[in-house]
């Protein structure tokens, strides 16, 4: 099969480095001859034929800014079959050939159903959150991360100050990496995740405790979205501790932001490698990263693949953190 026309699209929660994942799909499909629709609004915009024509001029300006310039929504109407078959009949009507997709794993449930339909697509890991199996990093991760960091850093400030303890919660959904490496980086006394069953007497109390009597007097506890409850555990320390305790939810600001450089080359080297196997008539493929390499898997193997959580890492975490 020719492949004349692709479209590119960004769906479920944005994530920072998107913009250089667009860019590149762009600039890949026009440099080997074919045509590049931008979808906007996600899988709604192929609902409703919402595309723009893009040119080497449209992706300028872009690699630097967070979010993503196609816009993202969640499409109740495209987990349907009828949405699905709705959609693949926009494509076939606006003479799509592949599509795109840049998010996460609801997103690449939908690219496996538009596929069967008919429509080659190509997914690209995009979340923050690190949470598809078959990738080590996801675009976003890492500004994430990083902003994860400095906000925690800026609520050490006061913590110290007034010798409190931080309870402070990060984004991740299910997922505990984003927090694992958040508590990491700030030195938290306790990082509480999903995937490992905690004791909050023994995790978190007894850790404080013994800290405090080392002459620690401010803490810092890094909870994963995953667990929550953070303002109930931030009132438990207070009341077992005698500490003063303030929970935080650091929240959306850890979507937003100018990519790092590790988002901007990650999107940039998953959108070209997508890009290409497009040009190449293949589709039904996951773009990933794995031991530094841009690599694919079928969408169906890559969605039944397990998370690994890094368990070792997290006992180094609390060694250190002491
Ligand atoms: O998947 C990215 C993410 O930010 C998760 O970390 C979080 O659970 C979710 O999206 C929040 O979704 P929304 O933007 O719809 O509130």
């Amino acid at each position: 099969m020719n492949t004349n026309t692709i479209a590119v699209l960004t769906s479920g929660g944005d994530a920072p480095g998107m913009n250089a994942a667009i860019r590149a799909v762009v600039r890949t499909a026009l440099a080997d001859g074919i045509r590049v629709l931008g979808v906007r609004r996600g899988y709604n915009g192929l609902l409703n034929g919402d595309v723009i024509d893009m040119n080497l001029r449209s992706v300028s300006d872009i690699i630097h800014h967070g979010g993503t310039m196609l816009y993202t929504a969640r499409s109740p109407e495209f987990s349907t079959p009828a949405g699905v078959k709705k959609a693949a009949n926009m494509c076939r009507n606006l003479n799509i050939d592949g599509v795109v997709v840049i998010g996460g794993d609801g997103s690449f449930r939908g690219a496996r159903d538009l596929t069967a339909e008919g429509i080659l697509c190509v997914g690209v890991p995009g979340t923050i959150d690190n949470d598809i199996a078959c990738t080590d990093y996801t675009i976003g991760y890492d500004t994430a991360m990083n902003t994860a960091m400095e906000m925690v850093d800026r609520l050490r400030d006061t913590t110290e100050s007034h010798d409190r303890c931080s309870v402070v919660e990060v984004m991740g959904r299910r997922c505990g990496d984003l927090a694992l490496n958040t508590g990491i980086a700030v030195g938290a006394t306790s990082i509480l995740v999903p995937e490992i069953p905690f004791d909050f007497e023994r995790d978190v109390v007894e850790r404080m405790r013994f800290t405090q009597r080392t002459g620690k007097k401010h803490f810092v506890i890094v909870v994963a979205e995953g667990v929550g409850g953070v303002s109930e555990i931030s009132e438990k320390i207070q009341q077992e501790t005698g500490i003063e305790s303030r929970a935080t939810i650091l929240g959306h600001v850890q979507r937003g932001g100018s990519p790092t450089m590790r988002d901007r080359v990650l999107g940039s080297l998953m959108g070209n490698h997508a890009a290409t196997l497009l040009k190449n008539g293949i589709g039904n493929r996951v773009v990933a990263m794995k031991q530094n390499k841009i690599v694919d898997f079928d969408i169906t193997d890559a969605l039944n693949q397990k998370r690994v959580f890094d368990v070792e890492r997290y006992h180094i975490a609390h060694k250190i953190s002491i």
